[in-house]
C-alpha cells in the first residue's frame, strides 16, 4: 500500500492544529466529542497538543458498513455520556468524505444547545463531497482515494497502522 502520510507528518501537523485551537479557545474549556472509531487515535494525540483544559466525549455512528461507498444512510450507535448544553463543543473526525456522517451529527448536537459548535477534522476528500457541511480545522486535504491506518479501516482492519496509507492490494 502507498504512503500518504507519515506518523511524523501526522504528528506535526497536529501539533500546529493543538495550537491554533487552544489560542483561539484562550480562556475557555472546549469539549471534545470524539467520532467513534476512527477519530480515536486523532482524538488522544489532538487533545494532548491543546494547552488549555478540556474534556473528552465519544460518540458513535454507523457510516459505510462493510463497502467503501457511502450508503448515505447514518445511524446513532452509542451516545454521548454527557450534556452539551453551554458547552463549547469541537467535534472530532477522523475524514469528511460525503459529509453525510457529519452532516447527521451536526444537527443532532446543535439541538443540544451548546454554546460554540466547531469542526476538527483530521481529513478532508472534497471531491467527493455531497453536503455541504463547514470544516473550522482540517489536517490534511487529500484527493479522492481510499486511506487506512492511523485509525482509518477498511472492513474494520488497518486502523493500527501508525502511518495513513491508499488502501489497496
Ligand atoms: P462521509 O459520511 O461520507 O463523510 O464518511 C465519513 C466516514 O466514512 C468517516 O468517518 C470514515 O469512517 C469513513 N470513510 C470515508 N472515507 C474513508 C477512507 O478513505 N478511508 C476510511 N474510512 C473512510
Ligand atoms: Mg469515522
Amino acid at each position: 500500500m502507498k504512503l500518504l502520510l507519515s506518523f511524523d507528518q501526522i504528528q506535526g501537523r497536529i501539533v500546529e492544529m493543538g495550537k491554533q485551537i487552544a489560542a483561539d479557545y484562550t480562556g475557555r474549556e472546549p469539549h471534545l466529542v470524539g467520532v467513534l472509531k476512527g477519530a480515536c487515535p486523532f482524538m488522544t494525540d489532538l487533545a494532548q497538543a491543546i494547552d488549555l483544559p478540556l474534556t473528552l466525549d465519544y460518540i458513535a455512528v454507523s457510516s459505510y458498513g462493510k463497502a467503501t461507498k457511502s450508503s448515505g444512510e447514518v445511524k446513532l450507535v452509542k451516545d454521548l455520556d454527557q450534556g452539551l448544553e453551554g458547552r463549547d463543543l469541537l467535534v472530532v473526525e477522523d475524514i469528511v468524505d460525503t459529509g453525510l456522517t457529519l452532516n447527521y451529527l451536526l444537527n443532532l448536537l446543535r439541538a443540544r444547545g451548546p454554546r460554540t459548535l466547531k469542526v476538527v477534522a483530521l481529513l478532508s476528500k472534497p471531491a467527493r463531497r455531497l453536503v455541504d457541511v463547514h470544516l473550522d480545522y482540517v489536517g490534511f486535504t487529500i484527493e479522492d482515494e481510499f486511506v487506512v491506518g492511523y485509525g482509518l479501516d477498511y472492513n474494520e482492519k488497518y486502523r493500527n497502522l501508525r502511518d495513513i496509507v491508499v488502501y489497496g492490494p
